[in-house]
């Protein structure tokens, strides 16, 4: 068997099964990486083929209208997951590595509802796909081989960076983290500008400087070697601004240290309800 990316092949093709919020991110980043528009199959009810850059034979309203692929990106809410299965399945065959974004469902129950597909690989990206700059954190049971690994691996490196946990359980965390994590910077990004305004700044340069002051820091600190919390002490001089500020922020209680753990762990549990664990 070969071990070249199954897309790299002129023959190679992808099927995303659910084009909305994430699957629409994958679709745009996996383009602007330069994926051929002949690789790439959509199946969702509700899309039009001229939004999408992709020839309209490759976009299908029924799964059954599908051709067989390499491998299958599963980007539907979870809970329409068990309604689809059957009719997804009978459209894979077991040369196919299916691929699932879904949080909360495990690898067992991924393998009860689509026996067909020889390999099965979770994964939990974000975003920032779309861009080429999402964060995915993947994992395989042990049933599945390194090149299916590597399959399913290619297709977000294409994306931006992946890590694997070993250890289904942590899926929670990464969905937590990763999975959600966009919305958390996002979230920065409206109330450093709400608290901009608040000082006395006018709305458009509030909006500005949340914007930029994030994108510039993330873009320093994916830059420099150092750890995130020696570019945090290049900035901030004793008895100075950034000092007043960050003893508020990270103060032992209810600071934004707190909260975070708050937070995520409150993502980790409701990931946890989502998957009956
Ligand atoms: N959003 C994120 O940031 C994120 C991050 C990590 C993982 N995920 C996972 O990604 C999955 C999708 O989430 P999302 O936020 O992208 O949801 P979404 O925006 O609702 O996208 C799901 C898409 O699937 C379509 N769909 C519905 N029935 C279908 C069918 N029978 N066949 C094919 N497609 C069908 C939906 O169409 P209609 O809208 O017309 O129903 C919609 O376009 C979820 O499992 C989620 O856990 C999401």
């Amino acid at each position: 068997m070969t071990d070249v990316h199954p897309l790299a092949r002129p023959d190679g093709r992808i099927l995303l099964i659910g084009c909305g919020n994430l699957g629409g991110a994958l679709l745009k980043g996996w383009q602007a990486a330069g994926l051929p528009p002949r690789a790439i199959h959509i199946v969702d009810p509700n899309l039009k083929a001229d939004t999408l850059a992709l020839p309209a034979t490759n976009v299908h309203r029924d799964i059954a209208e599908a051709p067989a692929a390499d491998i299958a990106v599963l980007a539907v809410k979870p809970q329409l997951i068990e309604a689809l299965a059957a009719g997804i399945d009978a459209a894979l065959s077991p040369a196919t590595i299916l691929v699932s974004v879904a949080a909360g469902v495990g690898t067992d129950r991924l393998r009860h509802l689509f026996p067909t597909p020889g390999a099965i690989v979770r994964a939990m990206p974000n975003l920032p796909a779309s861009i080429g700059q999402a964060a995915t954190v993947l994992y395989a049971d042990i049933t599945t081989g390194s090149r299916a690994r590597a399959a399913a691996a290619g297709l977000f490196e294409l994306v931006g960076s992946t890590d694997w946990v070993a250890d289904e359980g942590l899926m929670h965390a990464a969905t937590a983290i990763a999975g959600s994590g966009s919305a958390y910077i996002f979230l920065m990004i409206e109330e450093l500008a709400a608290a901009a305004r608040a000082l006395g700044l006018p709305d458009a340069v509030a909006t500005s400087l949340a914007r930029n002051t994030v994108a510039g820091a993330s873009a320093m600190a994916m830059a420099s070697e150092a750890p995130a919390a020696s570019l945090r002490e290049q900035v901030t001089s004793p008895g100075g601004t950034t000092a007043a500020a960050l003893q508020r922020l990270m103060q032992a209680d209810g600071g934004l240290g707190t909260l975070l753990k708050q937070a995520t762990q409150a993502a980790a549990e409701r990931s946890r309800e989502l998957a009956g664990t």
